[in-house]
């Protein structure tokens, strides 16, 4: 098979063996694989994979077909699935377990399967596992143009609550509004308040400000701190009066075990509302696996609404 690989900071397609499903693993051939802030900090040497997954070839989600599967797989050859994995899904096969992966629904297409599992996994136990979220409660989402945002957005407007979009460049907050939020700019967050529940996928550094604006009984969970770092200042006092909760979540290091809860919990709440075209998978752009250098520089450039997806099978 072909592979994304990393060699010294750089990409480049390389042939690897294929892999073997041993125990409950479906082998799937990828027809889409999203990419993630996480695969960008894997090629520059920061974030290396848990063990027994390949160092090099990076990759966090993908969706295809099952080609082969273990002998305690239930899902047989020819289901059509997606699913979070440790690492190496940029390739045109990869390793899944059966217990994580989640059917595609016929209304999805491949294409938007493979930038479906990441970020709804991430939006959906961070705002209703973690953090509670409950028709009719306030919710900000920073950073939500992004892929963790466009899901967080849409998730928690199926659920009843009202979401407040901070969204940093001006012209993709229409986007936001059309999928049912309030956009704002980033120094609006403050006064938009108050929230019952912040959804950080900035970084830390506005933490003071959306404590200050939190609810009684408010929670903010730490997804992502890419944007403007890990570090902060606490004023234990106001965290004490509003009896707040601060919280911070990572999937990749989760057992089988716990990502399965987590891939059935968001397939119980989002099979309906896919297959009724109420959630949407936004895609901004797609790249064949030849073009990964390209698909690398456009995620890191900004400015999309949602997801990029590599396409192995666009060559095949
Ligand atoms: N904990 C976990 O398990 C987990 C899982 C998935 C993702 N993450 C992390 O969560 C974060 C969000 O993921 P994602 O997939 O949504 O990433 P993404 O698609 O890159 O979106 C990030 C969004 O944040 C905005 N942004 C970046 N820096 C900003 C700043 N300083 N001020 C205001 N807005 C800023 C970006 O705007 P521009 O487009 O203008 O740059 C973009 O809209 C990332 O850091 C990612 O690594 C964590």
């Amino acid at each position: 098979m072909r592979a994304v690989v990393i060699k010294e900071g750089s990409l480049a397609l390389e042939e690897r063996p294929d892999p073997v499903p041993t125990g409950a693993e479906l082998l799937v051939r990828v027809e889409a694989a999203g990419l993630n802030g996480a695969d960008l900090l894997q090629r520059a040497g920061h974030y290396p994979p848990p063990p027994g997954v390949p160092a090099d070839v990076p990759g966090l989600e993908c969706a295809g077909t099952v080609v082969a599967a273990g002998p305690e797989a239930r899902r047989k050859v020819g289901d059509r699935v997606m699913a979070i994995v440790p690492g190496a899904a940029q390739a045109e096969l990869c390793l899944v377990e059966d217990a994580v992966a989640m059917s595609v629904p016929d209304s999805l297409s491949l294409l938007e399967a493979g930038g479906f599992p990441e970020t709804f996994t991430t939006a959906h136990d961070a705002l209703f596992t973690q953090c509670g979220l409950a028709p009719g409660e306030r919710l900000l989402v920073t950073g939500a143009a992004g892929g963790v945002g466009v899901a967080a957005v849409q998730l928690a407007r199926l659920k009843g609550a009202e979401v407040v979009a901070s969204v940093r460049r001006p012209e993709l907050r229409r986007a936001l509004a059309e999928l049912g939020a309030k956009a704002v700019a980033p120094a609006q967050e403050a006064t938009a308040g108050p929230y019952d529940v912040v959804l950080e996928l900035v970084g830390a550094a506005d933490f003071p400000a959306h404590l200050a604006a939190l609810s009684t009984g408010g929670r903010i969970c730490f997804i992502g701190v890419a944007g403007s770092g890990p570090k902060t200042e606490l004023d234990a006092r106001q965290l004490m009066g509003k009896r707040a909760v601060v919280r911070g979540s990572t999937l990749r290091a989760r057992t089988v075990a716990e990502k399965a809860a987590a891939a059935r919990a968001l397939e119980a709440d989002t099979a309906l509302p896919l297959a009724e075209g109420r959630l949407k998978v936004i895609v901004s752009d797609s790249y064949a696996l030849e073009e990964c250098e390209r698909a690398y520089g456009r995620f890191a450039e900004g400015g999309k609404l949602g997801k990029i997806v590599l396409l192995p099978g666009a060559s095949r």
